[in-house]
């Protein structure tokens, strides 16, 4: 029997610390903990995420090794996020990295965070739903939307992305505005259960080629609500669940729009998702309803593999590792590392 490759994968490029063990393309952990300490700021507090990396990582990694019953002398190498993201908590994680891989004597293997999103769609599952290439990513985090033309696990090109926020961002944003806590995205997704998505209507942006705007949204959306609260100081907590659906319908149907004008101009008939925006059912079922529509093949990470998770760093460290593609000790993040 060939030899299971061994990976210790750690996350910490925003304010998720994780750490997860692979074993090829097999989790066999994977221990996320996500900061609290924002949520009264509502967004992300970047000196608050380094503190909380550093509290965490130790702890996060010794239950990353213990659930994988796997010994640190059994690993084969070690992974991490070197960008895009925030310096001071890249800066946790890859020197936890560095300093793990020269006392275990054994390499070390930088990732980008944003490639590691696409490549979550590799990692094994029951169903084997992984897709064929080549075929289109649409990646929707909180810190970018972009869709990526993926040839092989190597050979990636971003063909569209956004101009100013992100679809991420105009869930937090929207769900700021209207009162509710952050994350904003899985929040409106949960009030929007039972709203009419209909109810209020919001204008896509018009941009060119196959990019994407969402700061005019934003901006609709706080002058449709400074209105409405004019005439009835009510009208949020009348109309919550009607908010959130219109809202929610708005910032998909955008991406949505934008896809299938990839789809159409690639001629690329396989799509994945990827980001923590991709953990939304109404998003899943949307991309889903396109498969008749388009004679296309869709395939979606599990939802713990969607939203931020060191089983994706491990994963692509996987890859690299077949190609001995190893760093060196030397190496330093790069918070705006392109795909
Ligand atoms: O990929 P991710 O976990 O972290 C980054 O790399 O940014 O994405 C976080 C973003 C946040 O903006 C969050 O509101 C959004 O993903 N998100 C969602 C859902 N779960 C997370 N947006 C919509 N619906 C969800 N269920
Ligand atoms: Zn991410």
């Amino acid at each position: 029997m060939k030899k299971k490759i061994l990976i210790l994968g750690i996350e910490s490029s925003c304010d998720d610390t994780s750490v997860a063990i692979t074993s090829n393309r097999k989790v066999l952990s994977n221990i996320v903990s996500s900061q609290k300490i924002h949520q009264k700021f509502g967004g992300v507090v970047p000196e608050l995420a380094s503190r909380s990396h550093q509290k965490n990582i130790v702890p996060v990694a010794s239950l990353a090794l213990k659930i994988a019953n796997i010994q640190k002398k059994q690993i084969n190498a070690i992974a991490f996020t070197n960008g895009p993201g925030l310096l001071g908590s890249l800066l946790i994680g890859s020197s936890f990295a560095k300093s793990l891989a020269l006392s275990l004597n054994i390499p070390l293997i930088e990732i980008n965070h944003m490639r590691a999103h696409v490549i979550a769609n590799f990692i094994e599952n029951k169903e084997k739903t992984q897709p064929s290439f080549p075929f289109l990513c649409l990646t929707v985090s909180g810190g970018h939307t972009q869709i990526v033309s993926v040839k092989s696990i190597e050979d990636m090109r971003v063909i569209g992305q956004t101009l100013d926020d992100s679809a991420g961002e105009a869930f937090d944003k929207s769900a700021k505005m209207i009162g509710l806590g952050y994350p904003g995205g899985p929040i409106i997704e949960k009030k929007s259960f039972g709203g009419d998505p209909n109810k209020f209507i919001f204008t896509e942006p018009k941009v060119n080629d196959l990019n994407f705007s969402f700061s005019g949204l934003k901006t609709q959306i706080f002058i449709f609500l400074k209105k409405e609260i004019e005439k009835n100081p009510e009208f949020v907590k009348e109309n919550l669940n009607h908010l959130c659906a219109s809202i929610q319908k708005t910032i998909i149907t955008i991406l949505i729009n934008k896809l299938i004008s990839a789809i159409s101009k690639s001629e690329i008939k396989n799509i994945a998702i990827a980001g923590g925006v991709a953990s939304n059912k109404f998003f899943r079922s949307e991309i889903k309803k396109l498969e008749k529509k388009l004679k296309i093949k869709t395939s979606f990470p599990k939802i713990e593999y969607s939203t931020d998770n060191a089983a994706m760093i491990a994963l692509s460290a996987y890859y690299k590792y077949k190609n001995k593609d190893f760093s060196n000790l030397n190496i330093t993040p790069d918070c705006r590392y392109k795909i």
